[in-house]
């Protein structure tokens, strides 16, 4: 992990938030490759999730949340983790976490009994401070999708079973944030809800499951990495049924990378007016505020039927760590020299080619490497970067260090004899010359 954090730090992935000003605990600036990266899995996750699929739609939903949302969602009643207070030194800690009832901090056992403290953050909602007129942060995307349920019906007239999918920040106050950006108090999900008839729950539970582990596999992820677990019914959030958690091989331990969870109809139940007239599996509290029937009627049998939901839940973040943690490696060469090089999938890569000129300043050389940069900027495969530094030897290191997969250099040989570059593969270290007109060919093939 010391490896990866100076890495990121070194080469711009990942910086502690407010660093200046001593920082923010379990709050981290993604830096220039660090949010090519981001987007990247993001990208790759709204393919697969909605582009790739024809029963998916996407939202983009407010962090802002009314706080009756999460009333009836039950997360102001029960979305708490139970915390101690040492009495000596005055530490706060998450109970669960704690190997032996002693404090991490000064080693005193005089702590409180443990309570349980409300992860959602509030804000102030317009200029009056009388307590009245706050929101929260949303402590998921999740509820968004089903406050909306009705508009994205309403517009686009799906079947069942569909889905919604949603990218985007999420907030909680965890008491302890640790391990770089593993725990942290702001942070991004990728979530599906995907509604389906209920009885039809389990079966789409298991199928998510296996589509969500080939993912994870397609994005470089090496089996051997994940595991499943079953959360055992003590452990389940309030609204689910049954949860498994792709559970990934982080650098300090075995810990969830992905939740999948059947939350049956307990959202949008919960959301529903009502209730008592649609069969809900589950009631928050059948006074409900809202006036939304979240409900889809039978086309044939013209009943009323409350979805079943099941939600595949993976943090960004997380993710990024996973990726940034697989792809690291540190190889000794056959003259003995080390080069240490992040093996991203090329979809991935937060660089996809670096246009290097062999000389600094020479104008010929410099020219082209610079329309060649902007011949392959067009193909939109991504970052293709310039960078003239005049010294390949170091472009190399340093390309192979931030995971660019090819380099392409421009010489005398390019612009005097034959209209050729040298291209380098950042996992063979192989050259070859590839002529300028091949070149985008070339490389939309190697990056996909
Ligand atoms: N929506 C599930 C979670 O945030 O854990």
């Amino acid at each position: 992990m010391d490896e990866l954090v100076a890495l990121a730090k070194r080469r711009g992935f990942i910086f502690q938030s407010s660093d200046i000003y001593g920082g923010l605990q379990g709050i981290y600036d993604y830096g220039p490759l660090g949010v090519e990266l981001k987007n990247n899995l993001k990208a790759a996750w709204w393919r697969a999730m909605v582009y790739e699929r024809d029963d998916v739609e996407g939202l983009d939903a407010a962090i802002l949340t009314n706080p009756l949302v999460l009333k009836y969602s039950g997360h102001e009643a029960t979305f708490t983790d139970p915390m101690v207070d040492c009495r000596s030194c005055k530490s706060r800690w998450r109970a669960d976490h704690l190997d032996k009832p002693v404090c991490p901090n000064c080693g005193s056992d005089d702590l409180t009994e443990p309570r349980p403290f409300n992860l959602m953050f509030k804000t102030q909602v317009g200029p009056v401070d009388d307590g009245s007129s706050f929101a929260y942060l949303r402590p998921e995307t999740a509820q968004a999708i089903f406050t909306n349920f009705k508009n994205v019906v309403d517009s686009t007239s799906p079947k069942l079973p569909f889905g919604i999918a949603q990218i985007g920040k999420a907030f909680r106050n965890e008491i302890t944030p640790r391990n770089f950006i593993f725990r942290v108090r702001e942070f991004e999900q990728m979530e599906l809800e995907f509604f389906v008839k209920p009885g039809e729950d389990e079966h789409w539970h298991d199928t998510w499951v296996a589509e969500r582990l080939k993912w994870w596999g397609e994005q470089g992820v090496n089996e051997n990495n994940l595991e499943l677990y079953n959360v055992p019914a003590d452990e389940l959030a309030h609204y689910s049924k049954a949860t498994v958690d792709v559970m990934y091989r982080f650098p300090h331990g075995l810990e969830e990378l992905e939740g999948i969870a059947n939350r049956t109809d307990f959202d949008l139940g919960s959301h529903t007016k009502n209730q008592g007239d649609y069969n809900i599996q589950s009631k928050v509290d059948p006074n409900t505020d809202s006036n939304a029937k979240l409900a889809l009627q039978d086309l044939q049998d013209k009943t009323w039927q409350v979805p079943y939901v099941i939600e595949p839940s993976a943090g960004v973040d997380r993710g990024v760590l996973a990726i940034m943690n697989e792809a690291y490696q540190v190889q000794t060469l056959e003259n003995g020299s080390e080069r240490t090089v992040m093996s991203f999938k090329p979809h991935l890569a937060p660089i996809k080619v670096a246009v290097l000129p062999l000389k600094r300043n020479h104008e010929g050389i410099v020219d082209k490497a610079r329309s060649i940069k902007r011949e392959l900027q067009k193909l939109g495969l991504g970052r293709i970067l310039f960078e003239d530094t005049g010294n390949i030897g170091k472009g190399y290191r340093r390309h192979d260090e931030v995971g660019t997969p090819l380099c392409v250099t421009v010489d005398f040989q390019t612009i005097e004899e034959d209209d050729t570059v040298t291209v380098r593969d950042r996992d063979t270290m192989e050259q070859q010359r590839v002529h300028a007109n091949e070149l985008a060919d070339f490389v939309k093939a190697q990056i996909t």
